[in-house]
This record gives C-alpha cells, structure tokens and sequence, in this order.
C-alpha cells in the first residue's frame, strides 16, 4: 500500500497539476494552500518558486507572494543554526554538513549576519524576548551576541547572576532562559560558575550527556566552545549529537582534546522514568543501571576520558548523594546502601584524577512534601539534600 504521509507532496503536486486541465478546476486558494503546506513541511528549500508554480500553473510571483513569510521563517532559522553552530566552535565543514549547504555559503551566512540593531532596539526599551523574536533567534544566541567582547564578570552582571565567590552554589531556580525543561535539568548559574573559575573564553568543552543543553548555551554567552552528546538528540538541539557512551567499548567521539568535561550523568536511580521514556530498549540511560552497574560505568567513563585528556583537562563532575533513607531510620543505614561524594572521589582517584574541589550544590528539599517530611521525622529518617561539584585535574 502507498504510504500517504511519505508521498504526500509528490501526490499533492500530482494532483494539482492535473487539476489544471481536468476536472473540478482548484481554486486559488486551494493552491495557495497546497503551496503554503508543501513549503512548511520543506525546511531545505527544495522546492523552489518556480519548480512550484509550474506544478501548479501560476506564475512564480504569485508563489512568492504565497509562501515567502514561511521560506523567510526557515531562512532565519537554518541561518540561527549556523551561527549557534560556529559560536559552539564546529568547523565548517561540519556545519555545511549538518545544514545541507555548501562551506562557503554557510561561512558567507556566518560572516554577513549583522546584529547591530540590538543595541538600539535595547534603548528603545524593548527587551530580550523581543529581540530574539525580531531576528527569528533563541534567547540564548540573542544573550550571546548581546554580551559578546564583554569580561566574564560584566556578563554575570548583566545576566542578574550574583557571582559566588565561595565555594557553597546554592541556586534555588534554574534560570528559565537557558537549557529546555529536561528531567534532571540544571542551574545555567551552575554551569557558568564552572566556566568562570575553570575556564578561559576560547576554552572546549564537552559536555558527554547534554540532556536540555543547558551547557551549550552557557558556553555561547562566555564564549567558550562546546561539544555535546546525549543518547536523546532533537531538532530545536542541533548541537547535541548521537553518542550512546558504553564504558566496555571505550568509544570517543571527538578528535580535539576538551580543556573542561562538564559530565552531568543521571543521578542514581533518580530519574529513571523520566530518562527511560526518552532512551530506548538498544542504548538504555544508565539511569537504569544497578549499583554495581552504576560505579562501574562511572569508573570506565573516567578511564576513557583520563585516557582521551591532555595534561590541563580538567573534569566536573556533578552527581547527587544517594542514599536509601526513604523507609530506614538513619541508625539503621547500611554503607554498602548508599552512593555518595565519598565513592565518587574514590572512583574518579581510582582512575588517575586528582580532585582540587568540592563544591557543594544542594538539590532544594522543597520536593517533598509536608506528609513525607512528617513520617521522616517520625521514623528517625535522615534526608539528604547534597549534591556535590568535584574539580578534578588530570595531573
Ligand atoms: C542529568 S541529565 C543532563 C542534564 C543536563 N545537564 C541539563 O541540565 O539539561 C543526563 C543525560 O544523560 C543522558 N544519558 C544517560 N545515559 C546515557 C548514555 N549511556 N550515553 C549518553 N547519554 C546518556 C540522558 O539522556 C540525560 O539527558
């Protein structure tokens, strides 16, 4: 059987060009319908103006005039992707690769895009949903090219982002400007305090399980270059590609040596629905993995990247301390019950890095309830809350 969504536009087209010359004639407005939903489902432009207007027996103009605010649409955001795509430090190469067009038109775009107009459409009082809405652009490019050539702390300045000066992260929200709403999504604060003592503008980064990309945007604004991967790739996430990381088969999908890891695994057995329903049967998030499962992973990953590092890499490495106190009294707890801080200093040691800090970032304990808090009050139950940022250097 025909399958009707692939061969949708072939047998739109088909039959409009028919209905030229037989039978119940289309309207012009059927055209223009026809016309507006073949472009919309054509982001690469490959039906031209006139490859339309032939089909369907107008001249090109009256295509133009029919489609030209949806190919404008995808203009800007083929070119939004080029340009978030060069700042984040892909070569040429790979972004004419990931947009279908040639080197030099994509580095034309590139060179060519002139964003002067902020300034001005900021004096006259409109604000940054605005402006990004203005040139078709995320928030977060807009961020970026408005802070450009700026010093990281007049960033932090202008972002409304105080700028902790110890060595204790307590940010209650994440800032709904950066990243997407993901599971297990963190404060860009968080990522941008990482780059601020840890990096310098030019730095890469590789941020191995992205998840709503929240490093990748908090590159862009401090101008560092960033590499991400995840199992769950998407559309509104060019940046983000495919790697399912397997500690046994010891793959590395980047040739260039990362001056940061910004390595955010899911926490254990935290998420594990949430991640689940966006990971697959054949590559399964280690949210899923047992203990044992678990540590292990972690310890192949840290060997991989010791391996994989130059002698300045250094590696973040965020993770929650996981304890099993929702049913047992805290004198009752079991240490082989438990992964905390202390296991992951000791697997990160294990695998050669030497960690400088720890950072504590505690999660909010606002998640549970007035009920729950009551039974763990009755019950002798010790919560926990931490969740710990350790720096760790190669050498
Ligand atoms: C804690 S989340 C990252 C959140 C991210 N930092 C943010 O703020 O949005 C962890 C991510 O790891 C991914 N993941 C889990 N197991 C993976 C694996 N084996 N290989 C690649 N990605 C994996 C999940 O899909 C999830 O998006």
């Amino acid at each position: 059987p025909l399958d009707y969504e692939k061969n949708k536009v072939a047998l739109l087209l088909e039959s409009a060009e028919y209905n030229i010359s037989h039978g119940d004639r289309l309207s012009p407005g059927d055209k223009k319908r026809i016309a507006r939903d073949i472009a919309s489902t054509d982001p690469e432009c490959k039906w031209t103006e006139s490859a339309l207007a032939e089909k369907l027996g107008v001249i090109q103009q009256t295509v133009n005039t029919w489609i030209s605010d949806i190919r404008a649409r995808q203009k800007a955001s083929r070119n939004t992707i080029i340009i978030r795509l060069s700042r984040l430090g892909w070569s040429q190469e790979m972004i004419a690769e990931a947009v279908g067009l040639s080197r030099n038109r994509a580095s034309e775009i590139v060179g060519n895009t002139n964003f002067s107009e902020i300034d001005t459409l900021l004096s006259q009082g409109h604000d940054m949903d605005y402006i990004a809405r203005h040139y078709h652009m995320d928030l977060a490019l807009t961020w970026a090219i408005r802070l450009q050539g700026k010093t990281d702390q007049e960033k932090f300045k202008e972002l409304g982002w105080g700028l902790r000066t110890w060595d204790q992260w307590n940010f209650n929200e994440c800032d709904e400007r950066f990243g997407d709403d993901w599971p297990g999504r963190i404060p860009a604060q968080l990522v941008g305090h990482t780059l601020f003592y840890f990096t310098k503008p030019g730095d890469v980064t590789l941020d191995p399980m992205a998840g709503g990309g929240v490093a990748s945007d908090v590159c862009m604004l401090f101008e560092r270059k960033c590499q991400s991967f995840d199992i769950a790739t998407r559309d509104n996430r060019p940046e983000i590609q495919y790697h399912h990381w397997e500690s046994r088969d010891g793959g590395w999908p980047i040739a260039k040596k990362p001056d940061l890891i910004f390595f955010d695994p899911p926490y254990f057995s935290k998420k594990e629905k949430e991640y689940e329903k966006k990971a697959n049967e054949n590559t399964p998030s280690i949210s899923s993995y047992t203990k044992e499962e678990y540590e292990r992973f972690l310890e192949g990953f840290f060997l991989l990247a010791h391996k994989k590092s130059k002698e300045t890499t250094r590696m973040a490495f965020l993770n929650a301390d996981w304890r099993n106190f929702e049913s047992t009294p805290a004198s009752k707890e079991k240490p082989d019950k438990s992964i905390t801080t202390f296991d992951y200093h000791r697997l990160l040691s294990k695998a050669g890095w030497k960690v400088t800090h720890r950072i504590e970032c505690p999660l909010s304990s606002e998640r549970l309830s007035g009920n729950q808090v009551q039974r763990m009050q009755d019950k002798r139950i010790l919560g926990t809350v931490g969740r710990t940022l350790l720096i760790a250097r190669r050498s």
